[in-house]
């Protein structure tokens, strides 16, 4: 969270915001500082969005803007209006995500569960691009959002089932339209 995020806003600092965020365009008064990870957690709730580094390094925060996976720490928010946002909250019907949720429980592909909302939504990009299901292509994808609990291994093997799954044309494991 940024130090904005624990000021009191005043009227001279304060910024209208208007965000399109889950399909809904919800308008905030928040300091013109804020960052699209402040709004997300702080003012709409939602906190699958997590916060790491604050730097861009660690992918914790990784959102899909306009469908690409984006890290929400390094965006004003002001400067996400007009962007089409979508958390893990707005993707929790959709079956491609479901099949890698099951796929990262089954692989035992998370433990503190603090990387999992990013690397989940970067996994829903490359589903939606039907990416080859290549371990070197998956890690390059991933390369973006760190782990420090599992090695990587096992949910780069998670990733490649749903991967593998899409390319057969199993239902399981196919895409919504995003
Ligand atoms: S919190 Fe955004 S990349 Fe780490
Ligand atoms: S499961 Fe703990 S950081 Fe990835």
């Amino acid at each position: 969270m940024t130090e904005g995020a624990n000021q009191k806003t005043t009227a001279e600092e304060a910024v209208e915001v208007a965000l399109e965020v889950n399909g809904t365009v919800t308008k905030v008064l928040v300091p013109s500082r804020w960052l699209l990870s402040d709004v997300l957690r702080h003012r709409l709730g939602l906190t699958a969005t997590h916060v790491g580094c604050e730097q861009g390094v660690c992918g914790a925060c990784t959102v899909l803007i306009d469908g690409v996976p984006t890290r929400s720490c390094l965006l004003f928010a002001k400067a996400a209006e007009g962007l089409a946002i979508t958390t893990l909250e707005g993707v929790l019907d959709d079956p491609a995500l479901q099949a890698l949720q099951e796929a990262f429980h089954r692989h035992h592909a998370l433990q503190c569960g603090f990387c999992t909302p990013g690397m989940l939504l970067t996994a829903l990009a490359m589903v939606r691009q039907q990416v080859p299901a290549e371990p070197e292509t998956i890690r390059e994808y991933l390369s973006g959002n760190l782990c420090r609990c599992t090695g990587y291994q096992y949910i780069v093997e998670a990733v490649a089932e749903v991967l593998q799954a899409v390319d057969r044309g199993d239902p399981a494991g196919s895409p919504a339209l995003p």
